[in-house]
């Protein structure tokens, strides 16, 4: 049994009093809800300079903390970066990885290579990767989708060693999909989660039926159900509606409910 994982991406948003309102708001929420809860794991994934008063807003509850971003070296002379020793300092469990917005809006930074060094980075840390994969409309046009999926899986996990499901969760995000508005059908998730998984048996064997396959892009708590209930759909990687409590909290909800 895959054990839904909901991660809430907060990319450049929110000043410091607003995360811990936030934070705030999340645990009350999530004990209103009562031991249900913890069938739904909950992750918050905060600009890394928050990393260490957002550890300290969640400590003693069950929310987990993730970074959105680490640089593979593990020192150096790479100013502005953070190292994965670093980023699990601050009590980090999960990675972001991979993300589009590194991939493509961000000038480019981030290529399939860089992403693989970086898997391994988080691994070699204790930490677990979320390593994000997803077309471009260009490329679901041209009816590419499962050839850019397939690719950026495998090079994400080049000699990275599963031997337990507990080492990577991948998260399926098209691109089209971030911040538009216009969610996958979950025909299309399910479609693309249930080829990942596929390709994941191919590199991990068995381990790739416990490995979590999350949804992102313009999930919500009126949609976030339907995608759920899809068999290979085991949870979201959730961006503009992680930034309110009570969004990201129906999010949970249908989430239970599924
Ligand atoms: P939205 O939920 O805002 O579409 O963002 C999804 C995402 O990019 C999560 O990483």
């Amino acid at each position: 049994m895959r054990r839904p994982l909901v991660a809430g991406n907060w990319k450049m948003n929110l000043d410091l009093a607003q995360a811990r309102e936030l934070v705030k708001g999340l645990r009350d929420g999530l004990a209103a809800l009562g031991p249900d809860a913890r069938k739904v794991e909950v992750a918050i994934c905060p600009p890394a300079i928050y990393l260490f008063p957002v550890a300290k807003y969640a400590d003693g509850s069950e929310i987990k903390l993730g970074a959105q971003n680490l640089y593979y070296e593990p020192k150096g002379a790479f100013t502005g970066e953070l190292s994965a020793a670093m980023v699990a300092e601050t009590g980090a469990r999960y990675v972001i990885l991979g993300h589009s917005e590194r991939r493509h809006t961000i000038g480019h930074l981030e290529d399939d290579r860089m992403i693989n060094r970086k898997v391994k980075a988080t691994i070699a840390a204790g930490m677990t990767p979320i390593l994000c994969v997803g077309e471009t409309l260009a490329e679901r046009e041209a009816e590419q989708t499962l050839d850019v999926l397939t690719f950026q899986l495998t090079a994400g996990l080049v000699g990275v060693g599963l031997e337990s499901a507990d080492k990577l969760v991948v998260a399926y995000e098209p691109v089209w999909a971030i911040g538009t508005g216009r969610n996958a059908t979950p025909k299309q998730a399910q479609q693309a989660h249930a080829h990942l998984r596929g390709q994941l048996r191919e590199v991990a064997g068995n381990v790739a039926d416990e490995v979590r396959i999350l949804y992102g892009g313009s999930m919500k708590p009126d949609n976030a159900g339907e995608l759920m209930s899809r068999p290979d759909v085991d949870g979201g990687l959730i961006g503009g509606a992680s930034l309110k409590a009570d969004a990201f909290l129906g999010i949970i909800k249908a989430t239970l409910m599924s």
